[in-house]
């Protein structure tokens, strides 16, 4: 077992993770040689786009080691999950699949089984893994994701399970190889960590500290993608507002913007989260002045009332919330905004609900996205006294629902009638004569076409409104 540990990044540590891809290789090799088949994985990831694009950096260590992708898990030589424990349904998820894993390693021996991710940098979750799964055999966090070529060889060499869980960040590890899910999209990292401490939020403990990725190396990852036919780019970052601030050259998020804005070959820029004490009078003239940054933003308010917002640590109020969102309303007329929503944080009133409500009605949002309070241990508000009951929290959930729902339609009708330039995304599940895609707005389309024509970005013009999305029909 490797114990915790604080990292020291170097150069040659990410040359050593080189190594040891190569020695996977010559491994996986010798398997195929023996036994005439190559060796398979499966990344199951939850969670948000921070922990999808670790998925496409796990995925692209993997096939470069010489894995090929498997399309089930049962199957598969080397099982991987990158888990989230944002709220508490989250972890069961894991908890119950890892049940599942258990047996199909039962019926194939060879499988090897590992955890990563937000979930595995909590204490409990370690001491309740080296109780009841002893069957992993690799767990690693956040910090040293990077590091999966040396304990996956370490791995094959022994038995038990590899713990590598460190306290804290080390340096960015740049040029980790890269499976992007998407040939026209790529999610691109900007900051790592977070430092906002909201009272409910356990990211802080898991991601560690806030850190910005270096300009130059972000542009150049960018100017890649561009040349490799990647239109549509999402910057990620749990607060990509406060970018840049600790760098040894400082430089604002918004002026991050201006640059990539000027990559040949990007057509769309997207970004998030933004947090709303971070948001600049100068990211908001970027967005409208910067012909590729989307007139779009994800703008959290988790709750309209002012009380609530002090107890959550966000550091701003309903007012100031409601004010900067006239300021981008009033600068980008058609710009549409989607934020999230906790419901039934610890001593919310019928009227700190009603507030809420209050905000969407006032904002009309695009989309929301809506939680339910899940304590989570070690943060300040499991803590708290006046836990809502759960009965409640359910019914304001529903009633939060019933009055969201209308205005995320009505949003959604004013698009009728309107053209738009649609990136085409993929083949609708439902009917294969059907397309989905986004406008720059990000509102979801369907029309019918073929799938040529995903990747592509076409003007679609806008005939029908389905609540959670617009329907479509091709104008050229
Ligand atoms: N309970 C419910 N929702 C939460 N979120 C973060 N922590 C919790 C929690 N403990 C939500 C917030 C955040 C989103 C990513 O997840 O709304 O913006
Ligand atoms: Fe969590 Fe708040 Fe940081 Fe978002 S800004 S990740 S909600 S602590």
């Amino acid at each position: 077992m490797i114990e915790k540990q604080n990292s020291n990044i170097t150069i040659s540590e990410v040359k050593k993770q080189q190594q040891y891809m190569q020695k996977m290789k010559a491994f996986l090799w010798d398997w195929e040689q023996k036994t005439g088949q190559k060796q398979s994985y499966f990344v199951l990831t939850t969670g948000c786009q921070m922990n999808a694009h670790d998925s496409e950096k796990l995925a692209g260590m993997l096939e470069t080691m010489g894995y090929v992708k498997s399309p089930t898990e049962e199957n598969a030589d080397f099982v991987i999950y990158n888990t989230c424990c944002i709220r508490e349904n989250a972890e069961e998820k894991v908890y119950g699949r890892l049940g599942r894993l258990k047996y199909y390693k039962k019926q194939n021996k060879n499988m090897k089984i590992a955890l990563c991710g937000c979930m595995t940098q909590q204490d409990v979750v370690i001491e309740k893994l080296q109780k009841s799964y002893k069957f992993i055999d690799i767990v690693f966090g956040t910090f040293n994701l990077y590091k999966l070529p040396e304990l996956l060889y370490h791995s094959m060499q022994t038995e038990g399970t590899l713990f590598d869980i460190w306290k804290e960040a080390g340096e960015i590890v740049e040029d980790i190889p890269t499976m992007y899910q998407s040939a026209f999209q790529a999610s691109v990292n900007v900051t790592y960590g977070c430092e906002n401490f909201c009272s409910y939020c356990i990211v802080p403990y898991v991601r560690g500290k806030e850190r910005s990725r270096k300009p130059e190396d972000i542009l150049h990852e960018v100017e890649q993608l561009a040349q490799n036919g990647i239109k549509e780019i999402m910057l990620l970052g749990q607060n990509v507002n406060s970018y840049g601030k600790n760098l040894e050259h400082p430089l604002s998020f918004a002026k991050l913007l201006q640059k990539i804005n000027q990559v040949e070959g990007i057509e769309r820029i997207r970004f998030m989260t933004s947090h709303p004490k971070d948001l600049s009078d100068e990211l908001i003239e970027t967005i409208k002045n910067c012909k590729k940054v989307c007139n779009y933003i994800h703008l959290p308010i988790q709750s309209g009332s002012s009380e609530i917002l002090k107890r959550m640590n966000r550091r701003y109020t309903k007012e100031q919330y409601l004010e900067l969102v006239q300021k981008l309303k009033n600068a980008i007329p058609d710009i549409t905004i989607s934020t999230d929503i906790i419901v039934g944080f610890p001593g919310e009133t019928e009227q700190d609900f009603q507030e809420t409500l209050d905000v969407i009605r006032q904002v009309k949002y695009c989309t929301a996205f809506t939680f339910i309070y899940s304590k989570r241990t070690g943060t300040p508000a499991a803590k708290m006294e006046q836990q809502v009951p759960e009965e409640v929290v359910k019914d304001r959930f529903n009633r939060l629902l019933q009055v969201l729902n209308p205005i995320v339609e009505e949003v959604h009708q004013k698009q009728v009638g309107t053209i738009a330039n649609v990136l085409v995304e993929e083949v609708s599940k439902q009917n294969s004569a059907i397309l989905t895609g986004r406008m720059e707005n990000n509102i979801l389309v369907h029309f019918e076409g073929n799938k040529d024509c995903i990747g592509k970005i076409l003007p679609i013009k806008i005939t029908d409104n389905k609540t959670f999305y617009v329907i479509g029909e091709r104008i050229g």
